[in-house]
């Protein structure tokens, strides 16, 4: 089931917008590519673009609270710490298990679920902030 962006999300930074949207979209694509049994070297890179453009954004994301000194901002790093090693944790699950159910299931549970709550709770804080 994917999951689409809607003005629910918005965090009043256009910018930040579409970096949520494009992780969005690429959390549905590697959900997707494992549902479908897509081969091993397909999966492995929707991760690491899903990394590395996660790691652009989060700094992206974190200036901005320091620069508008925003209460949650030190909140915000912890949290995307966090992620971060969940992605790195789903990497390495990967290795091992490959494209299993319960992995494929994880991804909405774990991944997309965690980032649309972290948005709603914390990232959105940043319309209080930015003014
Ligand atoms: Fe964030």
């Amino acid at each position: 089931m994917a999951i689409t962006w809607s003005n629910q999300y918005a965090t009043s930074v256009p910018e930040i917008d579409e970096h949520h949207k494009t992780i969005i979209t690429q959390l549905n694509t590697l959900h997707d590519q494992m549902k479908q049994g897509k081969g091993k070297q397909e999966i492995i890179s929707t991760l690491e673009f899903l990394t590395t453009y996660t790691k652009m954004h989060f700094a992206a994301e974190e200036k901005l609270m320091q620069d508008y000194r925003c209460p949650v901002a030190e909140l915000n790093k912890q949290q995307h710490v966090e992620f971060i090693q969940k992605v790195v944790a789903f990497g390495k699950r990967f290795e091992v298990e490959g494209a299993s159910p319960t992995l494929t299931l994880a991804i909405q549970h774990e991944l997309t679920d965690w980032i649309l709550n972290h948005i709603l709770k914390i990232d959105q804080q940043l319309k209080n902030c930015v003014q």
